[in-house]
């Protein structure tokens, strides 16, 4: 269980990405009122999916930060253990470790593995652990006020559908790769704690388009080695700078694309209920479908 300090003030860039958690998630959990007075019940969680790299766990993270929450990062697998009976408790202490805790914000990583597992052990143990899940989520023997729960995915179409109904994960977030101010932040916090000379973060930024942050991590990682490697072979220490950085470049190709390949996939072939909208409007928006 972590303290968080993060917001969605520290979080650069990804306007789009802001505003809908507002929207869908924060807003209705900071006016419970006007909840109340249009009908609308508050239950329910968020579900988070997009490309690996780019920013899921980090947008949950601050999502509990500006709910002034404490943050549990779950793993799927961490839970899932093949002894019958172990994962249904294990699962139930988290959903009562958050209960005590409150305001807590359970964040529930790769959740699609909930779904495969459920297809892949036969009988019934994968179904009582997605019935598990459930119950803790809807709150059927205990309290949820005060208990928000988050999840992520790369693979949204392999979620199981069970979660995915009214008032369980029932909206979801397309994180996308780090937009150009996004991007720049993400270049300079890379580079903070080494030494530079002349960096142009904004070019950078620039030339990086389709990267995710998982990727310019890599990107100033392999730029810091040519330093490090010329530095050793000197002996005489010195700074990153854009030359290291354009000999980098050429190494290193967004990790993503693969990932919309098969999301367009899903987005031209099986968007029901407008499930995946968002996904194919960035698709054309990029001329990619
Ligand atoms: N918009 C962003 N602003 C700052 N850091 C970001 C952003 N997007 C991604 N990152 C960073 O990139 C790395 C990968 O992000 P992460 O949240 O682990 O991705 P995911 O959960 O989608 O696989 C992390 O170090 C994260 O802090
Ligand atoms: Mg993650």
């Amino acid at each position: 269980m972590e303290r968080v300090t993060l917001t969605l003030a520290d979080v650069a860039g990804m306007e789009d990405v802001k505003r809908r958690l507002q929207l869908a998630f924060l807003g209705p959990l900071k006016n419970p009122e006007m909840m109340r007075m249009y009908g609308k019940s508050l239950r329910g969680g968020l579900l988070l999916y997009g490309p690996p790299g780019c920013g899921k766990t980090y947008v949950a993270r601050a999502t509990a930060g500006e709910l002034g929450a404490k943050f549990i990062p779950i793993g799927i697998s961490d839970v899932l253990d093949m002894y019958i009976g172990e994962s249904e408790r294990k699962l139930h202490e988290i959903f009562e470790l958050a209960r005590r805790n409150r305001p807590t914000v359970i964040f529930f990583d790769e959740i699609d593995a909930l779904g495969r597992k459920r297809s892949l052990m036969r009988g019934s143990a994968g179904t009582t652990m997605v019935n598990q899940f459930l119950s803790e989520l809807d709150g059927v023997q205990a309290d949820n006020d005060g208990v928000f729960v988050l999840a992520a995915t790369n693979h949204p179409w392999d979620v199981d559908s069970a979660l995915r109904r009214p008032g369980r994960l029932d909206r979801t977030l397309l994180v996308l790769p780090p937009d150009l101010p996004a991007r720049v932040k993400l270049i300079r916090d890379n580079l903070a704690f080494r030494p530079t000379r002349d960096i142009q973060a904004d070019k950078i930024g620039h030339s990086t388009e389709g990267f995710s942050g998982a990727d310019l991590a890599h990107l100033c990682e392999s730029a810091a080695e040519l330093a490090l490697q010329d530095s050793l072979s000197t002996g005489r220490p010195r700074p990153i700078d854009m030359n290291d950085f354009r000999t980098a470049m050429k190494e290193i190709k967004p990790s993503v694309n693969t990932w919309f390949d098969t999301a367009r996939n899903y987005a031209q072939f099986a968007n029901e209920g407008g499930a995946y909208d968002d996904l194919a409007a960035y698709l054309r928006s990029r001329k990619m479908m």
